[in-house]
This record gives structure tokens, sequence and C-alpha cells, in this order.
């Protein structure tokens, strides 16, 4: 498999910017992720090939980060904060109510390929928890009736 000419010329760009082009690993899977939405093992092994590092240290790099998906994931991804803050303050009845209403379990996509719904450590939104991030974007003080608004943003 190769990768596009785009996500070549991309990835050799970053590698320009390191003293040690191997540190452009990340890059090279960001780069992979924004073009494919997910990170495929023949699309991993091909963005490894441009950097020149190992399939298995791509590899180790792409699982370290949570945010490379290894797996194909719906249009938008869901990623509701479980760590203390959000714990204290609603995580539990915002991911149950998430479940309920997309019809899913944490790792799972909806029938209609719309959302994947995943845990996530620490968002750096603490003091607004509970704490949701949407593709990029970041949602806080969760209740029910502002993830039925929030949700409707997303296509
Ligand atoms: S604990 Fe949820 S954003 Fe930090």
């Amino acid at each position: 498999m190769k990768l596009s000419e785009t996500e070549i010329a991309a990835i050799r760009h970053e590698m320009t910017l390191y003293e040690d082009p191997g540190a452009a690993t990340i890059e090279a899977l960001k780069i992979v992720q924004e073009h494919r939405g997910w990170v495929s093992d023949e699309a991993l092994e091909a963005a490894a090939a441009v950097v020149g590092v190992t399939p298995t240290q791509m590899e180790a790099v792409a699982t370290f980060y949570n945010l490379i998906f290894r797996q194909p994931v719906g249009r938008h991804v869901i990623m509701i904060c479980d760590s203390i803050s959000c714990y204290l303050t609603g995580y539990e009845e915002i991911s149950a109510y998430l479940k309920k209403i997309l019809g899913v379990e944490f790792g799972q996509t909806t029938a209609d390929n719309r959302f994947t719904l995943l845990p996530i450590v620490c968002l750096g939104n603490c003091d607004n928890g509970p704490a949701m991030r949407i593709n990029t974007d970041y949602h806080g003080r969760l209740t029910p009736e502002k993830v039925d608004a929030i949700l409707a943003e997303y296509p």
C-alpha cells in the first residue's frame, strides 16, 4: 500500500523540522489519520517507511498516544473524561446517558457511523467537569440536556 503524494509530502516536511527525522513519527501518524480517519496496519507500515523507522517502532508510538485510532471510527469521535474531577462531577450519569442515546458501549460506533464513543483520561478541562471532547472541540459542565444540544451540532 502507498500513501498519497499529499501525505508523503506532509510527512517529509515534518521530517525537515527535526534534527532526528525519526522524531516526526507521531506527526506522520497524525497526518495519516487526518487523511484516512484512522491508521490501518498497511498505512502504518507505509508511514514508517517514509519516516525511516521500523513498523514496530511506529506501532509503539501509535499505541502510546490515545488519540491515534488503530481501528475505524465514526465521523465524529466522542471522548468522555473519566478522571477524578469529572468522575466527581457527574461522569457516571453523562457516560450512561451517552451510551443510552447512542445505543453503544465504549469502543463502539453507532450503526449510522455518526459517532464513536471512547473514555479518555483528563482532558485538562477539570474545572468544567463533567467534560468531553468531540473531534477537536471541548465541551464541559455537561448535563443530559446539554449533551442533546451539543450532539445536534455534529451531523
Ligand atoms: S478530570 Fe476531567 S478534564 Fe480533568
